[in-house]
């Protein structure tokens, strides 16, 4: 049986795409149910209508307080019953309610623990380091602190700016993202002091 996926966006929506173009293989043992943003009007849902995927937009700024709008997240979400929610690209801090409910893997643009928060490309070029790369995590509490799945290593070229950089990265991001939610899928995962082991 093929697992069931919610995928949270806010962006273009690659990562997205790359999941879709998987999950068109039974094989691969997942399929994205819904593809849930916080914003309307982007790329990333467009890729979800194109491919006849359930859409759905929870805004932060419709709710009164931050808890509101993460209980109808949760409520949304928790609509299509899924096995593991993908952050990949989703630029709001999940709640804890939401947490609670639903395994959730984000995607990060940096090493982490290097480099966490909404501008990981940008931090890393301005420090100056030589690798950088992308991080696929389990989601806690924190700002991209929960237990590392996967790390790819990127090197920074010289004369790189954010977006060429950035760009290099999202190649390497979106084939361990497909991987990871593969594996996760097909073989299950379990957490022991922080190191997550799949299968
Ligand atoms: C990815 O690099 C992700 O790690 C970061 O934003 C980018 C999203 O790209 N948080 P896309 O929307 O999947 O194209």
């Amino acid at each position: 049986m093929s697992a069931r996926l919610v995928v949270l966006v806010s962006g273009s929506g690659t990562n997205l795409g790359a999941l879709l173009e998987a999950c068109a293989d039974e094989s691969y043992g997942a399929t994205v149910a819904a593809v849930g943003a916080d914003r309307d009007g982007i790329e990333a849902l467009q890729r979800a209508e194109q491919a006849g995927v359930p859409t759905f937009a929870c805004r932060l700024s419709d709710y009164p307080t931050r808890d509101d709008w993460d209980a109808a997240l949760t409520d949304a979400v928790a609509e299509y019953e899924p096995d593991l929610v993908v952050s990949a690209g989703f630029m709001k801090i999940l709640g804890k309610r939401f947490l609670e409910v639903f395994p959730t893997v984000n995607t990060h643009p940096s090493l982490l623990p290097a480099f966490p928060g909404a501008h990981a490309v940008k931090d890393a070029l301005d420090y100056g380091v030589r690798i950088t790369g992308a991080t696929v995590h389990l989601v806690d509490a924190g700002v991209d602190t929960g237990p590392v799945i996967a790390q790819t290593a990127i090197e920074v070229f010289d004369g790189d700016d954010e977006d060429s950089l950035h760009e290099r990265i999202k190649v390497a991001e979106r084939v361990m993202l497909v991987d990871v939610v593969g594996r996760m899928a097909r073989d299950g995962w379990q957490v022991i002091d922080r190191r997550v082991r799949l299968g």
